[in-house]
């Protein structure tokens, strides 16, 4: 997703800097050019080699570098960076690039370089809490820096609070994000993700195996490309998207009332939740006790969202549907596009190699009422920004 993209990755002098080749090597991995800066101090606490293998580029850390031709170089990076990160951002660095600064090779950079910025701090909490962080912080964002705001846990100096550097997944869809360009700005988007559970009593329910790994990347896709989404999610244990408004729903009943509550707003709608059809006929009070008998379980039909959100659909709205299924994939998500009344059914086959619950990637094909198309193996993220291309398409 970050193919043809030079991306400075900025490494300070904290504890943090070691999760930083992750996030270098993930950015390799979605096809960008890479080329890491470190302060001094952040080579005591990772090398520089390890950056210079993942990257495949050589890390600068001194201005006064004697490879001349290295620094012409490396002041035309800076003007030709698509985007420059610095994570960890330790308290010092974000004080420097609040006050311009510019006396190392990172600094220096920095200075120079006019393309957007994003720092993901990482410090001790009494320096994250002290005033004239939060002051550099406050300057630093208006003169439009972006943050990757840290967590609250257990630091490294043993301390608890708030510090830690984001993790490099949250970083990465950061970045992902100011690079993504705005086609989706004004856009409402409805997304359901997840599973459903079904109380049979206290103690037990019925679920499937989703994730929610392709609702939320459609979430995702939605919020880097500017739109405004709400995510209503079943009970899953991946993080939520930031900037999303989210509502967290455990049965097919409450996912029901928090859809179509909201669809209304929506321009479109993307139904990924993997929705139980039945659920027990009444929820027992008391933890059912087991008998030495057999036992039978009476199952209610749970209403159809999707096929609601059809027959309620205003013009103008687009509706999306997801289907999972084990034979005859293309037919019966067929009959489910007319019979929904939806725009579009993205299908996959449980049974394909890479496809389904709990990938990273998936297989699927899009069938819309021009007819199908089959789309290669993806990442789901991929996949997510496929959908919405051709649904805004249609509008
Ligand atoms: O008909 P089937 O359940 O296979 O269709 C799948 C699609 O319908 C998915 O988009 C799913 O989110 C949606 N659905 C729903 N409410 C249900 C069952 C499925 O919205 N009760």
């Amino acid at each position: 997703m970050l193919s043809g993209k030079t991306i400075l990755l900025g490494v300070t002098g904290g504890i943090a800097a070691y999760k930083s080749a992750m996030l270098a090597s993930a950015l390799v991995k979605e096809g960008a050019a890479v080329h890491v800066l470190m302060t001094g101090h952040a080579t005591e606490f990772i090398a520089p080699l390890t950056f210079e293998t993942l990257t495949a580029n050589r890390v600068s850390v001194d201005t006064f570098d004697r490879n001349f031709q290295w620094n012409v170089q490396h002041v035309s990076l800076a003007k030709r960076a698509d985007l420059f990160c610095v994570a960890p951002a330790t308290a010092n660095v974000l004080a420097k690039m609040a006050m311009g600064l510019a006396d190392d090779m990172l600094t220096t950079t920095l200075l120079a370089a006019s393309c957007p910025k994003l720092v993901a701090p990482a410090m001790n909490t009494g320096m994250y809490n002290n005033p004239v962080t939060q002051r550099n912080f406050a300057m630093l964002k208006e003169l439009g820096v972006s943050f990757v705001d840290a967590e609250t846990g257990h630091l490294a100096c043993g301390d608890d609070g708030k510090g830690r550097m984001a993790e490099p997944e949250e970083i990465l869809a950061a970045i992902r994000r100011l690079l993504t360009p705005k086609d989706m700005k004004g856009l409402r988007v409805l997304v359901t993700a997840g599973p459903t559970e079904e109380s049979l009593d206290p103690v037990r329910f019925l679920t499937n195996h989703s994730t929610g790994k392709m609702g939320y990347a459609m979430a995702e896709n939605a919020l880097a490309r500017g739109a405004g989404v709400t995510l209503v999610t079943g009970p899953v244990s991946i993080p939520v998207p930031a900037g999303a408004e989210v509502v967290r729903v455990r049965s097919a009943l409450e996912m029901r009332e928090a859809v179509l509550s909201r669809a209304a707003k929506a321009d479109l709608a993307v139904m990924a939740a993997a929705v139980a059809d039945y659920r027990p006929e009444a929820v027992s009070a008391d933890k059912i006790k087991k008998s030495d008998g057999e036992m039978t379980l009476p199952l209610v039909r749970n209403p159809d969202i999707l096929k609601e959100l059809g027959q309620t659909k205003r013009p103008g709205q687009l509706l999306c549907g997801f289907s999972m299924e084990t034979r005859d994939l293309v037919e019966n998500s067929a009959k489910k596009l007319t019979a929904k009344h939806c725009d579009l059914i993205a299908a996959n086959n449980l049974r394909t190699e890479g496809a389904g619950f709990g990938t990273e990637t998936n297989v699927m094909t899009l069938l819309t009422r021009e007819g199908a198309e089959e789309l290669p193996l993806l990442p789901k993220g991929e996949v997510a920004a496929r959908i919405f291309d051709r649904l805004l398409a249609m509008r």
